[in-house]
């Protein structure tokens, strides 16, 4: 080529969940079993949607209107159902004009970062999940920028490592929380909202909050919207149904500006995402149909009540296996659907190894886990994964230097949750013995 196409930003995009997917493809040809404790879909652990929900979603697919581009920011009735959704619970007010329709969260975060100054940064938490961090770290050519999530805390926000970075580093200009958070399961305070408020407010930063998961909390946890705690600092939150109904194939997610009005700089911002959205027409159509007459329907809260409990049974389960295992840091989980666990410093060497019966997985996991300077929790995640046939994500992917793993609260049968924690439970003292 006559230049280099490539900018330097496109080796921040990573996205490890789907990676470890290659691996364990590798390891499935050669007949063992997997059971996938990577990604966040609640579809694929077997979550039947409920009977009246895909009748409603039936119903409008018989409707010729369904079929159609919407309009560029999204179907109005829908985003006025939503910003009365949002109204109601007395936090920042919006119009429906105050949202903006995606082709689900993964299409409003890669825009987010794309329209910001290049030299301006959105500092993220660490673990990061990925989407965030690599299109935030893509769009300033730069190594994702992040605030603790400290294991030794509940996964709270480190507050003054957070305010510190903003406060020497003039380049900060939001701040991006996660809330429950992936990978973690962690879900704010309220005082803690209210002190990132107060930094952002300080700094006259604004606030990106992913929301995707606000609806789902359990083991007694609520958790409040931005809209809830923002006052007059300007912030935008994105939500979605891909985890909530769920929906995830739907690709359909949204963002709510909030005070819009206070910051002309930010409303610039608004618009410029309005913009990239009307050069693109619109977002799926029939998705968007479908909320209002979902999220109306009597059906849906304690629908929605009932799965969480399930949840917080599972996470439960989980913490009753693996909580008490010496070695590890373990935060029981308030919300989304996963659980981030730490092994304690200075317990895993690059000697440990798992026995794996197959010769050739053995072969290929021995290939994988001799690349110069593999980190010690990956070298775990490959000997389980060859060894148990569990598939969990290495935590260091997620730009952090501590050395864990993420795992879901997904799978439906209780049976095979118990087995399967079981079993990591199993893969980790063998492993940390041997
Ligand atoms: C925190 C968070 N935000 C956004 C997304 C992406 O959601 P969507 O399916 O709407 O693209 C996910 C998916 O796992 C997520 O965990």
């Amino acid at each position: 080529m006559r230049h280099k196409i490539l900018s330097e930003g496109a080796k921040e995009l990573s996205y490890e969940i789907r990676e470890i997917v290659k691996k364990a493809d590798l390891i499935q040809r050669n007949g063992q079993t997997i059971i996938w404790e990577n990604i966040g879909d609640p579809i694929r652990k077997h979550n039947i949607v409920p009977e009246w929900m895909r009748t409603i979603i039936s119903d409008l697919a018989k409707e010729n209107a369904s079929y159609s581009y919407c309009p560029s920011k999204g179907v109005i009735e829908t985003r006025r159902f939503l910003a009365d959704l949002n109204n109601q619970k007395g936090g920042a007010q919006i119009k429906a004009d105050d949202i903006l329709f995606f082709n689900g969260l993964g299409d409003a975060i890669a825009k987010a970062y794309q329209f910001i100054n290049s030299n301006l940064r959105v500092i993220g938490p660490s673990p990061a999940y990925s989407t965030h961090s690599s299109a935030e770290a893509a769009h300033a050519h730069q190594e994702p920028l992040t605030y603790k999530l400290d294991p030794d805390n509940h996964w709270y926000p480190d507050l003054e490592d957070l305010y510190n970075k903003v406060k020497y580093n003039p380049n900060i200009i939001g701040i991006l929380i996660i809330n429950p958070d992936n990978p973690t399961g962690m879900v704010y305070p309220l005082e803690i909202l209210q002190k990132i408020v107060a930094i952002a407010k300080e700094f006259d930063l604004f606030i990106l909050s992913d929301e995707i998961y606000l609806n789902i909390t359990y083991n007694g946890a609520i958790a409040y919207s931005l809209a809830e705690v923002i006052g007059d600092v300007p912030g935008i939150a994105m939500k979605g149904i891909s985890k909530e109904f769920p929906w995830p194939g739907s690709r359909c997610g949204w963002m709510e500006y909030y005070n819009r009005g206070k910051d002309a700089d930010f409303d610039k911002f608004c618009s410029a995402l309005d913009n990239a959205k009307m050069i693109e027409v619109c977002s799926t159509t029939l998705p968007q149909l479908a909320i209002p007459k979902i999220m109306s329907d009597p059906r849906y809260i304690p629908y929605r009540k009932s799965l969480n409990e399930t949840i917080g049974k599972r996470s439960q389960i989980i913490a009753e296996i693996l909580g008490q295992v010496p070695q590890l840091k373990f935060n029981p989980t308030y919300g989304a659907f996963y659980n981030t666990i730490v092994f304690k410093e200075d317990v895993l060497h690059d000697k440990q190894t798992l026995p794996i019966a197959h010769e050739g997985n053995r072969a290929l996991v021995e290939k994988w886990v001799s690349e110069p300077g593999i980190d010690l929790d990956k070298r775990f995640v490959y000997y389980m994964l060859a060894a148990k046939g569990i598939c969990v994500v290495p935590i260091s992917s997620f730009c952090s230097d501590l050395k864990g793993f993420r795992v879901t609260l997904l799978e439906e049968d209780e049976t095979l949750l118990r087995q399967t924690f079981t079993d990591i439970k199993d893969a980790i003292v063998a492993y940390l013995a041997s």
